[in-house]
């Protein structure tokens, strides 16, 4: 007897892609010139030829394996290459995207902004002032009109908390060619970003008044790593509060609250339709002196976590549970899309596993009654990572990037089983990933 974890009827299985992670030449965005400026570790270069084409043959691998949604990403430089111009045949190519998604029975769900800002508004500084929103808005009216007639789920902005961190914080995404940094520009870009996610909530709504409207919150578990030592507890605080609570917060309160300030920004209060999750891993937080750009929170893995190949990623099932408890919890009766979860795995040799025990914690989600409508894996192909390149590879398949060609790697197939049965099943656990069988489906062995 097969035991099958199944899903709620109409689930939405699919993958998850960004425009400049995939598309290649794009040239005209703040990436390209960070990139050119030697601050990532390769070049985005032809990328997945999306832009060049492959777009399709990608889409048709999603449809045959299974999948019945699609999110990606519009490149604003691209359709608005100058302030004062819209690229009319730009659009009319996402036009063919998401019209080619749907003729496939891929929903799709656009994202507006995916961390790749416009050079023009790069120039500007981007975020930091409020020049932005009036753009942000016009561009979001602008895609509203073009896409309706096949869009209708949107995410207005990507992880905002990581744009704000990575950038002026961090220093591993590009800022403004002054390269401002800081946490009190952070805040500001966070605080500006929030904003302009109420303007184009809004202007989507009132283009299309059924649309859902919602953002991808990179949202990060924590726990501390000794529970009892009470300057792990708030070394734990402080690091969840800040990374993850900015835009949470103010959607419950119009109050955007952090451990630096509190910022009123009451025009965003409520404005979700769904709670968009990324998740990914846990952190564990523990004091300590030494580590001062960390507001003396150091945040880690164990060291016998299941890592992922560049340790980049702790195989952590649970924390998929956790973070939807946590959204289910704010944000009562508001459905749930778990808008990115994946792992760096060139060989494939974790992905399987991690994607049967997440898909099983988010089955028991679904089994508490959270409202959880939707999967999107990170990611359906190898693509550019950002200041990591092509060091990490996040896709079910794989690349080529020499020659694009597509490598299919197992998890496509475990992937693929999962969506066309809407459920995780104990003889694909075995097939794909025995070693986990056990512990996904204890007592297999009695006899009945
Ligand atoms: C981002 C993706 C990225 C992925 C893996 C997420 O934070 O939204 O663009 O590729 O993580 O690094």
């Amino acid at each position: 007897m097969t035991i099958t974890n199944h899903f709620p009827r109409g689930f939405l299985w699919g993958t998850a892609t960004a425009s400049h992670q995939v598309e290649g030449n794009n040239t005209n965005n703040n990436w390209y010139a960070w990139e050119q400026a030697g601050h990532t570790r390769d070049k985005s270069g032809l990328a997945c030829d999306w832009w060049g084409g492959r777009w399709k043959e990608d889409m048709e691998r999603a449809a045959e394996t299974g999948q019945n949604t699609h999110r990606f990403s519009i490149e604003w430089s691209r359709v608005q290459p100058t302030p004062d111009r819209w690229d009319e045949s730009a659009i009319e190519k996402y036009r063919s995207m998401a019209r080619g998604m749907v003729e496939r029975g891929l929903t799709p769900l656009v994202t507006l902004h995916h961390f790749s800002d416009p050079l023009w508004l790069y120039e500007q500084c981007g975020w930091e002032t409020e020049a932005v929103l009036p753009c942000f808005e016009k561009y979001a009216r602008k895609m509203a009109e073009a896409l309706k007639e096949y869009v209708s789920t949107w995410v207005t902005i990507n992880e905002p908390n990581v744009y704000a961190l990575n950038g002026y914080v961090a220093a591993d995404f590009p800022t403004c060619p002054q390269g401002h940094k800081g946490m009190a520009v952070a805040l500001r870009v966070l605080a500006n970003m929030l904003r302009g996610h109420a303007a184009a909530y809004r202007a989507l709504h009132e283009i299309q008044p059924e649309a859902h409207v919602g953002y991808a919150l990179h949202y990060r578990p924590m726990v501390a790593a000794r529970p009892w030592f009470p300057l792990d507890a708030l070394m734990r605080k402080i690091q969840y509060d800040g990374i993850n609570m900015a835009f949470p917060s103010a959607i419950s309160s119009g109050v955007m609250k952090s451990p630096l300030g509190k910022v009123n920004i009451p025009e965003a209060k409520g404005l979700q339709d769904f709670v968009g999750l990324n998740y990914y891993s846990v952190d564990t937080v523990k004091f300590d002196w030494s580590a001062r750009k960390e507001l003396f929170g150091r945040r880690y893995y164990p060291a016998d976590s299941d890592f992922s190949t560049n340790k980049f990623i702790a195989n952590i099932p649970c924390g998929l549970f956790d973070s939807v408890r946590w959204a289910a919890e704010t944000y009562p009766d508001t459905p749930i899309v778990i808008t990115e979860n994946g792992v760096e795995d060139a060989d494939d040799k974790l992905r399987p596993r991690y994607l049967a025990q997440h898909l099983q914690q988010l089955w028991r989600a679904v089994n508490f009654n959270y409202p959880v409508k939707g999967y999107y894996h990170w990611s359906l192909v190898d693509n550019f990572e950002w200041e990591r390149g092509w060091s990490q590879r996040f896709g079910l398949w794989g690349l080529d990037v020499e020659t694009q060609a597509r490598i299919r790697r197992p998890s496509v197939d475990l992937y693929a089983e999962i969506c066309r049965e809407n459920g995780i099943s104990d003889e694909m656990v075995e097939k794909y990933c025995p070693e986990v069988r056990e512990k996904m489906f204890p007592g297999r062995n009695v006899a009945p």
